[in-house]
Protein backbone atom coordinates (compact mmCIF):
# COMPACT_ATOMS: atom_id res chain seq x y z
CA UNK A 1 0.00 0.00 0.00
CA UNK A 2 1.63 3.14 -1.21
CA UNK A 3 2.56 5.53 2.19
CA UNK A 4 0.20 8.12 3.44
CA UNK A 5 0.93 11.45 4.40
CA UNK A 6 1.33 11.91 8.22
CA UNK A 7 -0.81 14.43 9.26
CA UNK A 8 -0.90 14.49 13.21
CA UNK A 9 0.85 12.27 15.95
CA UNK A 10 -0.39 12.28 18.83
CA UNK A 11 0.47 10.51 22.32
CA UNK A 12 -1.68 7.44 21.97
CA UNK A 13 -2.28 7.26 17.90
CA UNK A 14 -0.95 8.59 14.58
CA UNK A 15 -3.30 10.38 11.94
CA UNK A 16 -2.44 9.88 8.28
CA UNK A 17 -4.25 11.48 5.37
CA UNK A 18 -7.35 9.11 3.77
CA UNK A 19 -8.08 7.57 0.34
CA UNK A 20 -10.54 9.90 -0.02
CA UNK A 21 -11.48 13.61 0.67
CA UNK A 22 -13.06 13.81 4.44
CA UNK A 23 -11.57 10.51 5.39
CA UNK A 24 -8.51 9.79 7.83
CA UNK A 25 -6.64 6.69 9.01
CA UNK A 26 -6.05 6.22 12.69
CA UNK A 27 -3.18 4.30 13.47
CA UNK A 28 -3.15 2.89 17.06
CA UNK A 29 0.02 3.24 18.87
CA UNK A 30 1.34 1.39 21.85
CA UNK A 31 2.08 3.83 23.63
CA UNK A 32 0.82 5.51 26.67
CA UNK A 33 1.09 8.25 28.96
CA UNK A 34 0.04 9.73 31.75
CA UNK A 35 -0.21 12.98 34.39
CA UNK A 36 -0.15 14.56 31.13
CA UNK A 37 3.11 13.19 29.67
CA UNK A 38 5.20 12.85 32.96
CA UNK A 39 4.54 9.37 32.78
CA UNK A 40 5.12 7.63 29.27
CA UNK A 41 5.69 3.59 28.32
CA UNK A 42 4.45 1.16 25.87
CA UNK A 43 1.77 -1.24 26.75
CA UNK A 44 2.81 -4.15 24.44
CA UNK A 45 -0.39 -4.92 22.21
CA UNK A 46 -2.80 -2.07 22.95
CA UNK A 47 -3.06 -0.26 19.63
CA UNK A 48 -4.47 -3.94 18.39
CA UNK A 49 -6.51 -4.18 21.05
CA UNK A 50 -7.80 -0.49 20.90
CA UNK A 51 -8.48 -0.59 17.42
CA UNK A 52 -10.55 -3.99 18.08
CA UNK A 53 -12.51 -2.00 21.46
CA UNK A 54 -13.43 1.17 19.64
CA UNK A 55 -14.19 -0.51 16.44
CA UNK A 56 -16.11 -2.35 18.21
CA UNK A 57 -18.07 -0.16 20.28
CA UNK A 58 -18.74 2.90 17.93
CA UNK A 59 -20.88 0.12 15.83
CA UNK A 60 -22.86 -1.01 18.88
CA UNK A 61 -23.14 3.06 19.29
CA UNK A 62 -24.16 3.17 15.44
CA UNK A 63 -26.88 0.86 15.63
CA UNK A 64 -28.80 2.73 18.16
CA UNK A 65 -28.66 6.21 16.35
CA UNK A 66 -25.32 7.67 17.53
CA UNK A 67 -23.56 9.26 14.70
CA UNK A 68 -19.75 8.60 15.03
CA UNK A 69 -16.13 9.04 12.79
CA UNK A 70 -16.02 5.46 12.20
CA UNK A 71 -16.28 4.01 8.58
CA UNK A 72 -14.50 0.93 9.09
CA UNK A 73 -11.44 -1.12 10.63
CA UNK A 74 -8.25 -1.58 7.68
CA UNK A 75 -6.28 -3.57 9.65
CA UNK A 76 -4.72 -4.52 13.23
CA UNK A 77 -3.60 -1.12 14.02
CA UNK A 78 -5.70 0.99 11.40
CA UNK A 79 -9.28 2.67 10.87
CA UNK A 80 -10.63 4.59 8.46
CA UNK A 81 -12.60 7.95 9.96
CA UNK A 82 -14.74 10.75 9.00
CA UNK A 83 -12.35 13.83 9.53
CA UNK A 84 -13.94 16.18 11.77
CA UNK A 85 -13.03 19.66 13.26
CA UNK A 86 -12.39 18.61 16.54
CA UNK A 87 -14.36 20.52 19.67
CA UNK A 88 -11.31 21.17 22.30
CA UNK A 89 -13.42 19.54 24.94
CA UNK A 90 -13.38 16.30 26.74
CA UNK A 91 -16.72 15.14 28.14
CA UNK A 92 -16.31 13.19 31.06
CA UNK A 93 -19.18 11.17 32.31
CA UNK A 94 -19.10 9.51 36.07
CA UNK A 95 -20.68 7.37 37.72
CA UNK A 96 -18.54 6.19 40.62
CA UNK A 97 -16.05 7.95 42.33
CA UNK A 98 -12.81 7.59 40.61
CA UNK A 99 -9.48 9.84 40.12
CA UNK A 100 -9.93 13.28 40.04
CA UNK A 101 -13.09 13.67 41.45
CA UNK A 102 -12.54 11.13 44.66
CA UNK A 103 -8.99 13.05 45.37
CA UNK A 104 -10.35 16.79 44.82
CA UNK A 105 -13.86 16.26 46.72
CA UNK A 106 -12.49 13.65 48.99
CA UNK A 107 -14.65 10.76 47.95
CA UNK A 108 -13.75 8.34 48.46
CA UNK A 109 -12.80 5.85 45.52
CA UNK A 110 -15.92 3.55 44.54
CA UNK A 111 -18.61 5.34 45.87
CA UNK A 112 -21.47 5.25 43.59
CA UNK A 113 -22.38 8.81 42.18
CA UNK A 114 -26.15 9.95 43.71
CA UNK A 115 -26.62 10.51 39.59
CA UNK A 116 -24.27 10.48 36.73
CA UNK A 117 -22.03 13.22 36.19
CA UNK A 118 -21.14 15.50 33.33
CA UNK A 119 -17.97 17.03 33.60
CA UNK A 120 -16.14 19.36 30.88
CA UNK A 121 -12.25 19.81 30.56
CA UNK A 122 -10.38 22.19 27.95
CA UNK A 123 -8.53 20.23 25.65
CA UNK A 124 -5.01 21.55 25.86
CA UNK A 125 -1.97 19.76 27.09
CA UNK A 126 0.20 23.13 27.50
CA UNK A 127 -2.31 23.57 30.17
CA UNK A 128 -2.76 19.72 31.50
CA UNK A 129 -5.98 19.63 30.06
CA UNK A 130 -7.57 22.02 33.09
CA UNK A 131 -11.30 21.89 34.04
CA UNK A 132 -13.77 24.31 32.75
CA UNK A 133 -17.81 25.18 33.10
CA UNK A 134 -20.35 25.77 30.46
CA UNK A 135 -19.68 29.45 30.99
CA UNK A 136 -16.29 28.71 29.68
CA UNK A 137 -17.21 27.16 27.06
CA UNK A 138 -19.79 29.55 25.43
CA UNK A 139 -17.95 32.64 26.34
CA UNK A 140 -14.89 31.61 24.63
CA UNK A 141 -16.68 30.13 21.77
CA UNK A 142 -15.76 26.39 21.90
CA UNK A 143 -19.07 25.78 21.06
CA UNK A 144 -22.47 27.39 21.67
CA UNK A 145 -25.14 26.22 23.88
CA UNK A 146 -26.91 23.97 21.57
CA UNK A 147 -24.07 22.45 20.52
CA UNK A 148 -23.28 21.82 24.15
CA UNK A 149 -26.40 20.65 24.87
CA UNK A 150 -26.24 17.82 21.99
CA UNK A 151 -22.91 16.76 22.96
CA UNK A 152 -24.49 16.03 26.86
CA UNK A 153 -27.38 14.32 25.03
CA UNK A 154 -25.40 12.22 23.13
CA UNK A 155 -22.75 11.63 26.21
CA UNK A 156 -25.86 10.53 28.17
CA UNK A 157 -27.00 8.33 25.90
CA UNK A 158 -23.77 6.71 25.63
CA UNK A 159 -23.80 6.36 28.77
CA UNK A 160 -27.20 4.48 29.56
CA UNK A 161 -26.34 2.42 26.69
CA UNK A 162 -22.67 1.70 27.88
CA UNK A 163 -23.79 0.79 31.04
CA UNK A 164 -25.73 -1.97 30.15
CA UNK A 165 -23.23 -3.06 27.18
CA UNK A 166 -20.60 -3.25 29.95
CA UNK A 167 -22.81 -4.85 32.83
CA UNK A 168 -23.72 -7.48 30.63
CA UNK A 169 -20.37 -8.65 30.84
CA UNK A 170 -19.25 -8.10 34.47
CA UNK A 171 -17.99 -4.53 34.33
CA UNK A 172 -18.60 -1.82 35.65
CA UNK A 173 -18.37 1.81 33.55
CA UNK A 174 -17.33 3.65 36.67
CA UNK A 175 -16.52 6.36 34.37
CA UNK A 176 -15.03 7.57 30.75
CA UNK A 177 -14.15 10.73 28.07
CA UNK A 178 -15.26 11.41 24.83
CA UNK A 179 -14.55 13.97 22.05
CA UNK A 180 -16.39 15.38 19.68
CA UNK A 181 -16.19 17.04 16.46
CA UNK A 182 -17.91 19.08 13.45
CA UNK A 183 -18.67 17.45 10.21
CA UNK A 184 -19.67 19.84 7.54
CA UNK A 185 -21.88 18.39 4.70
CA UNK A 186 -22.45 21.61 2.44
CA UNK A 187 -24.05 24.61 4.51
CA UNK A 188 -24.99 21.90 6.99
CA UNK A 189 -22.97 21.20 10.42
CA UNK A 190 -23.49 17.81 12.23
CA UNK A 191 -21.73 17.39 15.89
CA UNK A 192 -20.44 13.46 15.86
CA UNK A 193 -18.81 11.29 18.39
CA UNK A 194 -14.33 11.36 17.30
CA UNK A 195 -11.36 10.00 18.86
CA UNK A 196 -11.80 6.58 20.49
CA UNK A 197 -13.59 4.36 23.41
CA UNK A 198 -11.24 1.88 25.03
CA UNK A 199 -9.80 0.98 28.19
CA UNK A 200 -7.44 4.15 27.76
CA UNK A 201 -10.28 6.51 28.48
CA UNK A 202 -12.80 4.48 30.14
CA UNK A 203 -12.14 3.33 33.74
CA UNK A 204 -13.77 -0.27 34.06
CA UNK A 205 -13.99 -2.47 36.90
CA UNK A 206 -14.67 -6.39 37.13
CA UNK A 207 -18.36 -5.87 38.40
CA UNK A 208 -17.76 -8.47 41.44
CA UNK A 209 -13.97 -7.72 42.48
CA UNK A 210 -13.65 -4.29 41.21
CA UNK A 211 -10.79 -5.25 39.73
CA UNK A 212 -9.26 -2.60 37.32
CA UNK A 213 -9.72 -3.23 33.73
CA UNK A 214 -7.84 -0.16 32.06
CA UNK A 215 -5.21 2.62 31.98
CA UNK A 216 -5.49 2.59 35.67
CA UNK A 217 -2.91 -0.23 35.75
CA UNK A 218 -0.17 1.42 34.10
CA UNK A 219 -0.87 4.99 36.01
CA UNK A 220 -0.69 3.20 39.44
CA UNK A 221 1.70 1.08 38.47
CA UNK A 222 0.10 -2.37 38.91
CA UNK A 223 1.23 -4.48 36.39
CA UNK A 224 -0.92 -6.70 34.00
CA UNK A 225 -2.01 -3.65 31.77
CA UNK A 226 -2.30 -5.58 28.28
CA UNK A 227 -3.30 -8.61 30.02
CA UNK A 228 -6.47 -6.71 31.65
CA UNK A 229 -7.16 -4.81 28.16
CA UNK A 230 -7.10 -8.36 26.84
CA UNK A 231 -9.81 -9.25 29.04
CA UNK A 232 -12.11 -6.22 28.30
CA UNK A 233 -11.68 -7.46 24.71
CA UNK A 234 -12.80 -11.34 25.61
CA UNK A 235 -15.55 -10.54 27.58
CA UNK A 236 -16.98 -7.90 24.04
CA UNK A 237 -16.13 -11.14 22.62
CA UNK A 238 -13.79 -9.61 20.08
CA UNK A 239 -10.64 -12.03 21.06
CA UNK A 240 -11.60 -15.77 21.59
CA UNK A 241 -11.49 -17.05 24.92
CA UNK A 242 -8.37 -18.83 24.42
CA UNK A 243 -5.47 -18.80 22.60
CA UNK A 244 -4.84 -15.22 21.59
CA UNK A 245 -1.21 -15.26 22.92
CA UNK A 246 0.34 -14.61 19.16
CA UNK A 247 -1.33 -11.22 19.43
CA UNK A 248 1.74 -9.31 18.64
CA UNK A 249 3.47 -11.76 15.72
CA UNK A 250 0.15 -11.03 13.75
CA UNK A 251 0.33 -7.41 12.54
CA UNK A 252 -0.65 -7.72 8.98
CA UNK A 253 -3.61 -9.93 9.96
CA UNK A 254 -7.05 -8.81 9.14
N1 LIG B 1 -12.33 12.12 13.27
C1 LIG B 1 -11.30 12.90 13.64
N2 LIG B 1 -10.90 13.93 12.84
C2 LIG B 1 -9.87 14.73 13.22
N3 LIG B 1 -9.17 14.57 14.36
C3 LIG B 1 -9.53 13.55 15.18
C4 LIG B 1 -10.60 12.68 14.85
N4 LIG B 1 -10.73 11.77 15.87
C5 LIG B 1 -9.77 12.07 16.77
N5 LIG B 1 -9.04 13.14 16.37
C6 LIG B 1 -7.89 13.74 17.07
O1 LIG B 1 -6.77 12.93 16.75
C7 LIG B 1 -5.88 12.82 17.84
C8 LIG B 1 -5.73 11.36 18.19
O2 LIG B 1 -4.48 11.07 18.66
P1 LIG B 1 -4.13 11.03 20.23
O3 LIG B 1 -2.89 10.22 20.32
O4 LIG B 1 -5.31 10.65 21.03
O5 LIG B 1 -3.78 12.57 20.42
P2 LIG B 1 -3.65 13.48 21.72
O6 LIG B 1 -2.29 13.23 22.26
O7 LIG B 1 -3.83 14.85 21.12
O8 LIG B 1 -4.78 13.07 22.62
C9 LIG B 1 -6.51 13.61 18.98
O9 LIG B 1 -5.92 14.90 19.05
C10 LIG B 1 -7.98 13.70 18.58
O10 LIG B 1 -8.61 14.85 19.08
MG1 LIG C 1 -6.00 11.40 22.85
Amino acid sequence: MARRRQLYEGKAKILFEGPEPGTLVQYFKDDATAGNGAKHGIITGKGVLNNRISEYIMLRLQEIGIPTHFIRRINMREQLIREVEIIPLEIVIRNIAAGSIAKRLGIPEGTRLPRSIVEYYYKNDALGDPMVAEEHITAFGWANPHDLDDMVAMSLRVNDFLMGLFAGVGISLVDFKLEFGRLWEGEEMRIILADEISPDNCRLWDSKTNEKLDKDRFRRDMGQVEEAYQEVARRLGILPEAGNGDLKGSETMQ
